[in-house]
Order: structure tokens, then sequence, then C-alpha cells
């Protein structure tokens, strides 16, 4: 493997170079006898055919050099007065930034050679060159270093993956996906298609629905995830399906969300819990081994409601320490009203924050006081690398009293602890913010560090508060753990499920469960969950019928493919690992979409549209 064509992703030097990937042909192709990154000093003399895009023109008058560009790197052209006919220097004169060319020459060592490109010891000495295209100036310089603002690039997002940095990101994912389809298939897993044109499931976020000209008035959903079609495999003997499939949910979106995404979507028969993480631990590790070099013997796994404890949220990163110390006992018993009334008072040690200015400090509480944190404010105490404390409320306690939150916050000398109170999960939300902001100033979340960790036992339902009743947490197919089923009765938010996450270095990067297999017990579900018979019938009836022809147990889960790639490239925004994504509006900026439609296209939907604004 040749050096200069390695690229750094995350910790790992990741090979892009056409052989290692395979991408090259082993057909005999016409058009070019070489790539633009393939020819060394192994080839001198040789008449080559190349063609790609100019990305850069030198023009000294009695010399042109040209950088001819393509997917696998940039080779240098050279026009000169003295080898090349007047005819040809003219024509290599009016090439343009971003023209399309062919070119054939002999391949030539450089006088000056450039050590920072694989193809940097030699040139092409032209001696013909066809102008495929012209091209219009690109809106933004396309190198790895660009001037294009996100928007303007996302607009001209064909412009944008000329430039390494987003190309890398989707030749990344392709290395990523097929890795999960070797992977899969050596376990015998089968890639089945599953419909895109589904009647609504309900998975949490809101459905994209397409109007059926056929059928008048009626509408299919977009799928949020193939899940009641991989249990109809199973029914149907499949017992072992996976399918890379886009999932379509109309939600608010975030750095790690997109309107439609794609899932790795798994789904086994005849397993249990333990199972499923054996198998999915496996596929994990297998791509951190072969795409990242990083070798992780064991996945850590910890209870729903311990993550939630310590880090104040189901997806902890654990790359980092932070835990949280819960200091109700060691606070209450002074006239510190805003502790006695709280029902949760809980704290961090920051590492090293001692050296934090009375400013920086304001400003953390100020952070924490915004709309979108909520904390009423923060308590602090400063733990001197003398031993001694200093807080923010010595009024109402003493050295003592700092000392034992030292010792539950896991403070040493140097460290500063800040402490949010008020209603339990409110307040853990809100520390784990400031425990994620706070490990991103301190350079403590390492993009080339790999902290995964299973999260299991997350309860079976979750009180909607606007709603005012139970929801499923996960979906409505999800079973409760073993015994269980009788609590729905007397305590239904306590019911545990045999529910799991994959989280990595603080991501969701995968999700699942055991399924419900009997008509009984999912039918008993769809009660709990408020459906009454009729509407579980209409929805669901397929489902449940199905059950009736001889289900067997069965259970998977569904990575983030997205996310699953973006963080293995040491990454948090999928964007820049998706081709063509959608901006935070939902729109496609480059095709313009969401767009009107004609007023007849919507007659013939039957579709009537409120035309007065
Ligand atoms: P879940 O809803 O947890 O489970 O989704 C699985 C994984 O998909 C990713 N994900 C997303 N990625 C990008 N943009 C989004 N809008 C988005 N929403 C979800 C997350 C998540 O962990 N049918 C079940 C799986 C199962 O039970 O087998 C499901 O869809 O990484």
């Amino acid at each position: 493997m040749n050096k200069k064509s390695q690229q750094t992703v995350g910790a790992f030097l990741f090979d892009y170079s056409p052989t290692s990937l395979n991408l090259h042909s082993k057909l005999n192709l016409m058009y070019r006898s070489h790539t633009n990154g393939e020819l060394r000093l192994s080839h001198l003399n040789q008449k080559v055919t190349l063609a790609g895009w100019v990305q850069k023109v030198r023009d000294k008058g009695f010399v042109i050099w040209v950088d001819l560009r393509d997917r696998y790197g940039i080779t240098q052209l050279i026009f000169d007065e003295e080898r090349t006919s007047k005819d040809l220097l003219e024509k290599a004169q009016k090439l343009g930034r971003e023209f399309v060319i062919q070119v054939q020459g002999t391949v030539i060592e450089r006088q000056s050679k450039n050590p920072n490109i694989p193809t940097g010891d030699i040139e092409i000495l032209v001696e013909e060159l066809t102008l495929l295209n012209n091209a219009k100036l690109p809106p933004f310089t396309i190198e790895d270093e660009t001037d294009g603002g996100e928007e303007l690039r996302m607009q001209f997002r064909y412009l944008d993956i000329r430039r390494n940095p987003v190309k890398n990101n989707l030749i990344f994912r392709h290395k990523v996906t097929q890795e999960v389809r070797n992977f899969l298939s050596n376990e015998g897993f089968i890639e089945v298609e599953t419909p895109y044109l589904i009647k609504s499931t309900p998975e949490g976020a809101r459905d994209f629905v397409v109007p059926s000209r056929m059928n008048p008035g009626q509408f299919y959903a977009l799928p949020q995830s193939p899940q009641t079609f991989k249990q109809l495999l199973m029914v149907g003997g499949m017992d072992k399906y996976f399918q890379i499939v886009k999932c379509f949910r109309d939600e608010d979106l975030r750095a790690d969300r997109q309107p439609e995404f794609t899932q790795i979507d798994c789904e086994m028969a005849f397993v249990e819990q333990e199972d499923i993480l054996t198998v999915f631990e496996g596929l994990t590790r297998h791509l951190l081994k072969e795409v990242k070099g990083v070798e992780i013997e064991k996945f850590p796994r910890m209870f729903y409601d311990d993550a939630m404890r310590l880090y104040g949220n189901d997806k902890p990163d654990i790359r980092f320490g932070m835990q949280f110390g819960e200091l109700n006992d060691v606070t209450k018993h002074k006239d510190f009203n805003v502790f006695n009334s709280a029902e949760l008072v809980v704290g961090i040690a920051v590492p090293g924050g001692n050296a934090f200015t009375r400013k920086e400090i304001d400003a953390l509480i100020d952070w924490v006081k915004r709309p979108q944190i909520g904390a009423m404010g923060m308590v602090y105490c400063r733990y001197n690398e003398d031993g001694t404390f200093k807080s923010s409320v010595d009024k109402f306690y003493d050295e003592t009293d700092l000392a034992q939150w030292a010792e539950v916050t896991g403070a040493k000398p140097g460290d500063l602890i800040c402490i949010l109170s008020g209603e339990t999960h409110k307040t853990r939300t809100q520390l784990s913010a400031l425990r994620m902001a706070l490990a991103e100033r301190l350079g403590l979340r390492n993009p080339n560090e790999f902290a995964p960790l299973w999260v299991v036992d997350f309860p079976l339902l979750e009180w909607d508060e606007e709603t005012s009743r139970y929801h499923a947490m996960h979906h409505p197919f999800t079973s409760p753990k073993p015994g269980q089923i009788e609590l729905l009765e007397t305590n239904p938010g306590a019911v545990k499920a045999n529910a799991y996450d994959l989280v990595l270095n603080g991501n969701e990067i995968g999700g699942g469960s055991i399924r419900i297999h009997d008509k009984k017990t999912q039918a008993l579900m769809f009660d709990y969950l408020g459906f009454s018979e009729e509407e579980a019938k209409a929805q669901f009836g397929f489902l449940m019928n199905a059950f009736e022809y001889g289900a067997p147990p069965h259970g998977g889960l569904a990575f983030g493919l997205d996310r699953l790639v973006a963080i293995l490239g040491g990454q948090e925004t999928i964007r820049d690992f998706i081709a063509f994504p959608k901006n935070n509006a939902g729109r496609d900026v480059m095709i313009d979409a969401p767009a009107p439609v004609d007023l007849k296209q919507l007659e013939e939907l039957s579709l009537k549209l409120n035309l007065k604004s």
C-alpha cells in the first residue's frame, strides 16, 4: 500500500487507493488506460490515456501545468513550448477550472517532485487533448479546504462530492456496508427487500404519507422501519434476515437525524436476547476491526436504570468518567431550601475544573439556565489543590459537608463539583447535557477512541404527558421480561422489556428487542396501549393473524447506518456521510424539494387543497 494514498479517518489509516478498495475494473475499458491516482515512476515512458476534471491551470507562457483530477487522485499534465505543438499549447491555454478533458501522452519524471501526492514523482507530457465538456466557474473552490458555506455546498452537492472530504466519506460508507454484507452473509443472513408503500406502523414519529391515485382518498405510508415485515419474514421461516434499507420519519431534525435515513435492519428466529447481543456485538466488533483497526474484546453492559442514575442518559458516553453522585443524603440536613425541596440533588466532578475562573463558572451557570437546558441555577464547589473547599453555598455547608460531596462525586483536589437539583428526570437530563458539554470542552470525547456499550432492560412503557397515557418505549411488538406481564395491572411504569440499545461514544447506534410472538399477549399489549379491539384489528390484523399460523420466537435489532458510519469516521453529523442529505428544515436545497404539485396532479389524486392563502 502506498503511504501517500492513505487518508486518516479517525485514528486508523484508511486506504482509499483504487486497488485496496477493489475499485479497479478488471474489464478492459477503452476510455482511459489509467486513473489519475495510479501512475508512478514505474510507469515511466509509457503511453497513457487519462480523463478527468481540470483542478488547476498554471500558465507560465512557455510552459503550462494542469492538475487533472478524478475520484482516484490528481495527475499533473505538462505542455511546453519545446515539446508541445503550438496548437496544443493554445488549446491548453483555454482550459478552465472543472473542464472535462481526455488526454494522451507519455509518463515522464517531474523535475520538481511533489511529496504530498502519490503521483507526485511523475507528470504526463501531453500529445493529444480532447475537450469533453466545458464547465461554468464553480460557485466554490473544489479543494479540501473550500470557501463554500454549507447551504451553497448542499445546493451544488454534485460539486461538493468532487471534494476529498465528502468523496472519502462516501467511499468509507461503501466500505462499511460492504463489511456488513460480508459479515451477515457469512453468518447465514439473507437480504430481503420489503415494500416502501405500506400502512403506517406506530414507531414514535409521524409518517410520510403517499396518496393513492387508484384508491381515491386512501394513502400509503412510507415505512418508519420494516418492523412488521421482518417479523412476518420470521413467520415465513426466513430465520435470519437483514436489509440495508431506507426508513422515513417525519420528526424534528438534528445533527444525528434525517427524515430519510438508512438502517441495517435485522431479525432472527429461535433466539433469546443473549443470542442477539452475541451476533450483533460480533458484527460491530468486525466493523471496528476491519474499518478502524480497533479490537475490542467484550462490550460492557449496563442496565437502563443504572445508565439513568449514573449518567442521566440512556446512551452514556463512557469514554470518560464524570459519573453522577446523588447528594440528597449529604445536603438535606441544612437550611438550604433549594436542596431541601428538591426531589434530586446530583453532582459531577469536573476534572481539573478548579482552574476555571469565576467568569468561566458564571458562564457555565448561564449555560445551564438557557431555555434549551432549563436548570434554575447551579451550585458549585471548588476542591483546591491544598485539600480545602470553597463552595457557592458556604453559608449553609461547612468543610465536613463539602468533603462528603467530594467523596460522593469522586472529586479530587483540583476538580470542580457542579451540582443541579430539582425533579429527578429533568435534573438528570440537565446534568447530562452539562457533562457532555464539559467533556467536549475538556477534550475528553476523543473521536479516535471507541467505547461501545449495551444498555439493557429498558422499561416497556413510558408515560406521555401530552396524551396522559403510557406509550410503548420501543414499539408495541416488544415483549415484556418473562413474568412481568402481571405487573402491567399494578405498576405499568415498572415493567421491564426484553429491549436493548447499542451505544457507541454516547450515540444510540442501534436498538431492538425480543418480540411478542403470540396473539394473546400482543392483543393484551395493544389493549394496555389504549387501542380498542377494532383499532388493533384494523391496524395490525395482518400480524395478529400471522401469529395464529405458528409464529416462532423471534427478535432483532436495527442499526442506524448513517450514525454508525459517521461515528466510525470520527464525526457525529450524519449529513456529511449521506450523498444527498436534507437540511435542518427537511429540504433538499439542490432539487428544491418539497415543492408544490400541479393542480391537475392533485385532482388525479383526489386531493382538494385549501387555496385561501
Ligand atoms: P429504532 O427506532 O430504535 O428501532 O431505530 C433504529 C436505529 O435507527 C437510527 N435512527 C435514525 N438515524 C438517523 N435519522 C433518524 N431520524 C433516525 N431514527 C432512528 C438510530 C436507531 O438506533 N424497528 C426498530 C428496530 C427493532 O426493534 O429491531 C427500530 O426502528 O441509530
